[in-house]
């Protein structure tokens, strides 16, 4: 490769029930389309066999009109990224087999990428005409989605160590089935965000974990809001219904308490005081101004992604297949999706 050829990416995202497709050009987005699927809100949940179905209608559409978007030949591009995983084996199957295909009949190298890694990339993403404030390494990423709850230290673009996690749910799980229980369709996080708004945080108090290390939990929680939910009901069958934005506003701050106590407590440990946050939980806009507020109070410098970079998207595929790119780390013809790794 000469040093004056550009680097096209065409990602795809397949992970969950999004299916996304983004050009990247030298690390510049060009598109980022996404096609989100309403089959799973009656069912409180993402049910994985519509999704795989879903993403099989969706992705040539969502593909070319991504490339469309762009502005590009398909001749310009020179390599195609993909989520290899985590997520559902079905949807997975059906970004990876598309990628594979497409990268071998233009004979393009193939780049498997990790979402969660991408999760924490999506920091560096950046359009055209702006210019994106963006983190030194080494930073700390408070990692925040339907399926994971971490803190990372980042230490370059492509390493990165976990120093604390969920031991049970994540935390946007703990969004998601408190708003089961309160009778709200899937996925609840952006919905109690909204009534939260409206509410008094300080209405309830439920059941904080005592972990001494980095580690979260959230099966406490889940616990005292349904058992509150159960009383409260015993004595006013309309509990729910009266009470809906307090009880969102009161579940929220619990939530992002659990999230902050524990990194503020992994910035004094390691030192580390340039924050990142990623996934679908970090478009929540109570903790979006938890971390400005602590932020400013601690001194830190802070990162906030764009909100559609926050929730499952190409783009972030994109920015870090074009790292991996960069260091000539491409995948096999022969590779597999992999649910969990
Ligand atoms: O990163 P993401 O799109 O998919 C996974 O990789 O899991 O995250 C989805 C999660 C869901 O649990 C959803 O409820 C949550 O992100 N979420 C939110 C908000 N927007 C999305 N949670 C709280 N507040 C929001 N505004
Ligand atoms: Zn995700």
């Amino acid at each position: 490769m000469g040093k004056n050829e550009n680097i096209v990416i065409l990602a795809i995202e397949s992970s969950c029930d999004d299916t996304s497709a983004s050009v990247i050009k030298n690390g510049i987005v060009l598109s980022n389309v996404i096609a989100g699927q309403k089959v799973h809100e009656e069912y409180g949940g993402v049910v994985p066999e519509l999704a795989s179905r879903s993403h099989q209608e969706n992705i040539v559409p969502v593909i070319d009109s991504a490339i469309k978007k762009a502005n590009i030949e398909r001749g310009e591009i020179t390599a195609v990224g993909f989520t290899q995983g985590p997520g559902l084996l079905g949807s997975l199957l059906v970004g990876t087999s598309f990628a594979k295909g497409f990268a071998l009949s233009l004979g393009l190298p193939l780049i498997g990428v990790n979402h969660l890694q991408a999760h924490v990339l999506a920091c560096f993403i950046q359009e055209e005409n702006e210019t994106v404030k963006m983190p030194k390494f080494p930073f700390l990423c408070l990692l925040v989605s339907g399926g994971h709850t971490q803190i990372i230290i980042v230490k370059d673009y492509l390493e990165m160590e976990i120093i604390g996690q969920t031991l049970d749910d994540a935390a946007g799980e703990a969004f998601d089935k408190s708003a089961k229980v309160l009778g709200l369709p899937y996925p609840g996080g952006p919905i109690i965000d909204r009534e939260a708004a409206k509410g008094n945080p300080l209405a309830f108090r439920f059941a904080k974990p005592q972990i001494s290390n980095l580690d979260f939990s959230f099966s406490g929680l889940k616990t005292s809001f349904l058992y509150t939910l159960r009383d409260e009901q015993k004595r006013n069958p309309e509990f729910i219904k009266e009470r809906l934005s307090d009880l969102c506003a009161s579940l929220q701050k619990c939530i992002i308490d659990i999230l902050l106590d524990k990194l503020i407590k992994a910035s004094q440990q390691t030192g580390i005081k340039q924050i990142v946050i990623g996934g679908g939980v970090s478009a929540n806009s109570g903790l979006r101004n938890a971390i400005v507020e602590t932020g400013q109070k601690l001194e830190w410098e802070y990162f906030l992604p764009k909100l559609k970079y926050t929730t499952d998207n190409a783009a972030m595929i994109g920015i870090t297949a074009f790292f991996k790119y960069k260091k000539q780390e491409f995948t096999n013809q022969n590779v597999s999706p992999v649910a969990r790794f």
